[in-house]
C-alpha cells in the first residue's frame, strides 16, 4: 500500500489531463491565456492508464480527472472508460467548469463517471463574464441540470469567494441548495503564481461565509456516518435538499488527512498542491521502465510527501506552477 513518511494512506488520485481551458478566469489564467505545453510534453491516455493501474494495484481506490478543463481534451470519455474498467478503482469523478458538459454527460455517464464537480463563482450572468471573460453561464446552467438527470450525484458546485468580486454572492450560492439537490462548495482563495494579486485580505475565511450565511439562515453541521471525511465541512439548511461545504486551505488545512497525489498533464508527480518538488514520472516511463521500476518510482514520491503545507496568515509560498497545469 501507498502510505506516505506521516502514516497517511494514499488512496486518492488525481489526474490532470490537459494544461488547456476554454475559460480565462481572471484569478487562474492571463486573459491572453497560459503558453500550452506541445502534444508530446503530454502524457498520452496510454501512460496515464498505466500509472493508474499501478497506483490501483497499491490501494488508490479514487481517481478524479481534471485539467485545465478536461473536457477539451479528445476522446475523454473513451479514456473515462478505460480507466472505470481497472479493477480497484471505485470512486470515478471529473472536475470541469461545465461550458461543455451538457454535450459530454450522457457518454460520460455511459463510460462509467460516477460524478461531477461543476466550478462556478457567479450566478450572475454579468459578474461570470468578468470573471472568466465567457458569456456562457447557461451553458454551464445546462450542464448542471443535464448532469444531475443523468445521474452524475451528487453535483457539486466549487465556488472560490474572492473579497470584493463575488464575496456579494454568498447567501446567494448557499440559496440554491433550498431548491437544488446540489453540494456547493466555498473554497478559500489560495496563492498560485498565474494571479500576482493574491493576498489574505482577498481571502474570506470559511468561517466568515459560515458567520453570514446564518445571518441570513442558521445552517446545521451534516454528520456522515461510515464515510472517509474529505477536507469539506458539510452543513445544510434545516428545509434544504442541497448541502454547504466548506473547504478551508487557508485558515484550517486539512493536511494531517490528506490522502492525495496528483499527476500533472505533463507527467510529474505532485504529492502536495503547494510543494514544487515533482517526480518526473513520464521521463522513466519513457526511458521504458518496467511496472516494477514504476512502483518504486510511486512508493518513492509518496515518501516525499511533505507533513503539511506552509500557506497562512504570515507565511505563505507561492506556488510557480499554475493551477491549469495542476487541477487543483
Ligand atoms: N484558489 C482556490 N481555488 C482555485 N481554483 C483555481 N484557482 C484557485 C485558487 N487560486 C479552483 C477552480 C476549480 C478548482 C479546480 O480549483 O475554481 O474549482
Ligand atoms: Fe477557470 Fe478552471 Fe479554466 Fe482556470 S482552469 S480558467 S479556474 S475554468
Amino acid at each position: 500500500l501507498l502510505i506516505d513518511s506521516y502514516q497517511r494512506k494514499i488512496d486518492y488520485l488525481r489526474v490532470s489531463v490537459t494544461d488547456r481551458c476554454n475559460l480565462r478566469c481572471v484569478y487562474c489564467m492571463p486573459a491572453e491565456g497560459i503558453d500550452t505545453m506541445s502534444c508530446k510534453d503530454i502524457l498520452s491516455y496510454e501512460e496515464m492508464i498505466r500509472i493508474i493501474r499501478v497506483a490501483a494495484a497499491h490501494g488508490v481506490t479514487k481517481v478524479r480527472i481534471t485539467g485545465g478543463e478536461p473536457l477539451v481534451r479528445k476522446n475523454i470519455s473513451n479514456f473515462i472508460n478505460k480507466i472505470s474498467k481497472i479493477k480497484g478503482i471505485k470512486d470515478l469523478s471529473l472536475t470541469t467548469n461545465g461550458v461543455l458538459l451538457k454535450n459530454f454527460a450522457r457518454n460520460l455517464a455511459g463510460a462509467g463517471l460516477k460524478r461531477v464537480n461543476v466550478s462556478l463563482d457567479s450566478l450572475n450572468p454579468q459578474k461570470y463574464e468578468k470573471i472568466t471573460l465567457s458569456d456562457h453561464i447557461y451553458r454551464v446552467f445546462e450542464g448542471l441540470e443535464e448532469a444531475e438527470k443523468l445521474g452524475l450525484t451528487p453535483v457539486k458546485i466549487n465556488v472560490v469567494i474572492i473579497k470584493g468580486l463575488n464575496d456579494d454572492e454568498i447567501v446567494d450560492f448557499a440559496m440554491l441548495t433550498k431548491k437544488k439537490p446540489y453540494h456547493i462548495r466555498f473554497i478559500e482563495y489560495m496563492p498560485f503564481n498565474a494571479q500576482e494579486d493574491w493576498n489574505i485580505h482577498k481571502c474570506i475565511s470559511s468561517s466568515e461565509i459560515i458567520t453570514e450565511i446564518n445571518r441570513f439562515q442558521k445552517i446545521f453541521p451534516v454528520e456522515r456516518k461510515g464515510e472517509v471525511a474529505g477536507p469539506a465541512n458539510n452543513y445544510r439548511f434545516e428545509d434544504g435538499v442541497g448541502e454547504l461545504g466548506f473547504i478551508s486551505p487557508i485558515s484550517d488545512h486539512f493536511c494531517s488527512s490528506c490522502n492525495r497525489l496528483r499527476l500533472t498533464a505533463d507527467g510529474r508527480l505532485r504529492t502536495c498542491l503547494f510543494s514544487d518538488d515533482e517526480i518526473n514520472i513520464k521521463s522513466f516511463m519513457r526511458e521504458g521502465c518496467s511496472d516494477e521500476e514504476l512502483e518504486r518510482v510511486l512508493f518513492g514520491a509518496v515518501k516525499t510527501k511533505p507533513k503539511n503545507h506552509i500557506i497562512g496568515e504570515n507565511l505563505f509560498k507561492k506556488c510557480t506552477r499554475s493551477m491549469t497545469l495542476i487541477g487543483g
